[in-house]
């Protein structure tokens, strides 16, 4: 079975302003299928962003069905999921990596990490909570004399970093990924790949955006193309 569906997907924005209504997306319908990374691909605005807002609700879909099989729900509509089961999936079961730091103000950047890790192992764990998301700093290069500072100030690279290590810590059932190797040099697009490689050994399903396609190659299962409608 999928661990999600999408199935007929449609949203758009209605702008009361100047009374007009703009398409996110438009029937979209594709699956993925427990193990996988599929990429979406297709020309700016096509609603590539939307798809996963939606699926992570911070968009109401419009339209059609987004069925996930949860472990705590069992097969759940996203787009008809109470607020109290969105807020348990966000902290359990779904990562989600957007190109802006979501981060509470005075929270250090390992704060911010150590959060995320504590949220998936639970309280106990804390010393393993705690080492890994030593591991996680690490890995991505963050330089140690930042670990203590408020992140407001660090880079675009620097907040996109903070960002993949908070969401990958929790070793998400699903995770979605918006462009997370935009801001990057290569070294540190590197770093991503190998994670997501990892992530992808243990099981994780992805569902992730990149520009750059080369990034993508020997990544991905399949590709869901906007303009197409199908994967291939
Ligand atoms: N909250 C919103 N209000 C109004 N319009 C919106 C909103 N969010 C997205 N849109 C519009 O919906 C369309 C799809 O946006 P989306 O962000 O999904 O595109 P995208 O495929 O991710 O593009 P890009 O590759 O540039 O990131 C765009 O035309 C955008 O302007
Ligand atoms: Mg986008």
């Amino acid at each position: 079975m999928a661990l999600l569906e999408i199935d007929d997907l449609s949203k758009s924005f209605l702008l009361h302003r100047v009374d007009r209504r703009i398409q996110g997306c438009q029937h979209v319908s594709f699956a993925l299928e427990p193990g996988q990374f599929v990429g979406i691909t297709g020309r700016s605005g096509s609603g590539k962003s939307t798809i996963l807002r939606c699926i992570w609700r911070t968009n109401l879909p419009e339209q059609g069905r987004i069925l996930y099989d949860s472990a705590r729900f069992g097969l759940l509509d996203l787009a008809q999921a109470t607020q109290r089961q969105m807020l348990y999936l966000r902290a359990y079961e779904l990562g989600y990596v957007s190109q802006f730091l979501n981060a509470l103000p005075r929270q250090t950047a390992r704060d911010i990490v150590l959060k995320s890790a504590l949220e998936a192992y639970g309280p106990d764990e804390r010393a393993r909570a705690e080492a890994e998301t030593e591991r996680m700093l690490r890995h991505f290069d963050l330089d140690e004399g930042l670990w203590e500072l408020y992140p407001r100030t660090f880079s675009g690279g620097e907040k996109l970093r903070l960002n993949i290590a908070a969401a990958m810590i929790k070793r998400p059932r699903l995770l979605l990924l918006d462009e997370p190797t935009a801001s990057l040099d290569n070294a540190s697009k590197l770093k991503v790949r190998t994670l997501i490689e990892q992530l992808k050994a243990e099981g994780t399903t992805m569902l992730g955006i990149f520009h750059d396609l080369e990034f993508m190659e020997g990544l991905c299962d399949h590709e869901f193309n906007m303009q197409e409608g199908m994967m291939a």
